[in-house]
């Protein structure tokens, strides 16, 4: 593909949904209504959805026993670049399905086709998503989305600059900036990928030297943005009052400035609720390193001595592990 047709890849796409896999859907009804403040509907006793704004999905809880996201949707901005995208797929020999007409139903979307991504995670291109004038009927005053997308997400690799060229080439992605930091006696770099104005539409984390991914789950965790401070601020103590676990409390970002607190899902990966973040301005943006992942706060609550030795094993386990990436 030639310079040219990858810097017109960018600025097409953004976050459209996530699809998980539960046991635990009342835990997450709970969860996700209650504490986080999303409009919740029972689509029927297999799967739960939530939304944050006009889209009929957002978010897809599908009843299995994985506890992990199945799949992430992107919205394409126009047919054209769908067909782009299919194209450089076919070329890489990356295996596409179209997703049948009740699997389309499921997302909210008219059509999708979907395909093998990093870590063997599923990832699903859109153009249309069926929009509803149902009011939302939420605790939160609401999201950001739109051009910004749903929010974004942060996977640990243990091939990061494989990960990230699949970014790349497929979504246009553009680095925005990264971290180096020590981190349980670990030294993790993550990388920002910017699909659009949004500061990172995915992150990519791995640890430098021999490359461990500890995590249980591909995907680390999920950020939604909500449009208030207070609806941040009273999402945290909801949790807190609910029970809900908190794996970082409030805190900010170095880089997109963004306020945000790391909450416990059900499945056991975190979601960020987040306020605030500073959108990219491609004429004037200059990527940056730093060397902190929070400039203030964002200090663990949980007893984090069991979830270390856990993750300490884990990570010596995934060193015999391959990690999957479509080419
Ligand atoms: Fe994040």
């Amino acid at each position: 593909m030639s310079e040219i047709d990858q810097k017109n890849l960018f600025n097409f796409s953004r976050l459209g949904y996530a699809i998980i896999e539960s046991n635990r859907l009342d835990e997450w009804i709970a969860f996700g209504r209650d504490a986080i403040g999303m409009h919740a509907e029972y689509l029927s006793r297999d799967a739960l959805s939530f939304r944050m704004d006009s889209h009929t999905r957002r978010i897809l809880i599908q009843k299995g026993k994985l506890e992990d996201f199945s799949a992430l949707g992107f919205q394409l901005i126009g047919e054209e670049y769908l067909d782009k995208i299919l194209e450089i797929l076919k070329k890489r020999k990356v295996e596409i399905r179209k997703g049948t007409e009740a699997e389309a139903v499921l997302r909210g979307v008219k059509s999708f086709w979907g395909f093998s991504g990093p870590k063997g995670l599923r990832i699903e291109i859109f153009t249309d998503p069926i929009l509803t004038d149902t009011p939302l009927s939420m605790l939160s005053k609401g999201f950001v989305t739109g051009q910004f997308g749903m929010g974004h997400v942060a996977m640990v690799s243990k091939r990061p600059e494989k990960t990230i060229e699949f970014w790349k080439e497929i979504f246009g992605a553009r680095i925005s900036d990264s971290i180096r930091q020590k981190l349980s006696g670990m030294t993790v770099d993550i990388t920002f990928l910017r699909m659009n104005p949004r500061h990172h539409s995915v992150a990519v984390a791995s640890t430098t030297g021999l490359h461990l991914d500890p995590l249980p789950t591909r995907v680390q965790h999920l950020n939604i943005e909500v449009k208030n401070l207070e609806d941040m601020t009273e999402a945290y103590l909801r949790c807190r009052k609910l029970g809900f676990e908190i794996a970082h409390g409030i805190g900010q970002h170095p880089n997109d400035l963004e306020l945000s607190f790391y909450a416990i899902t059900p499945s056991g990966f975190e979601l960020e609720v987040g306020w605030n973040p500073i959108p990219v301005s491609e004429t004037d943006w200059k990527e940056m390193k730093y060397k902190q992942i929070s400039s203030w706060g964002h200090q663990p609550e949980i007893s984090t001595v069991l979830p270390r030795v856990n993750e300490f094993r884990r990570g010596i386990a995934s060193l015999f592990r391959s990690e999957y990436i479509p080419f």
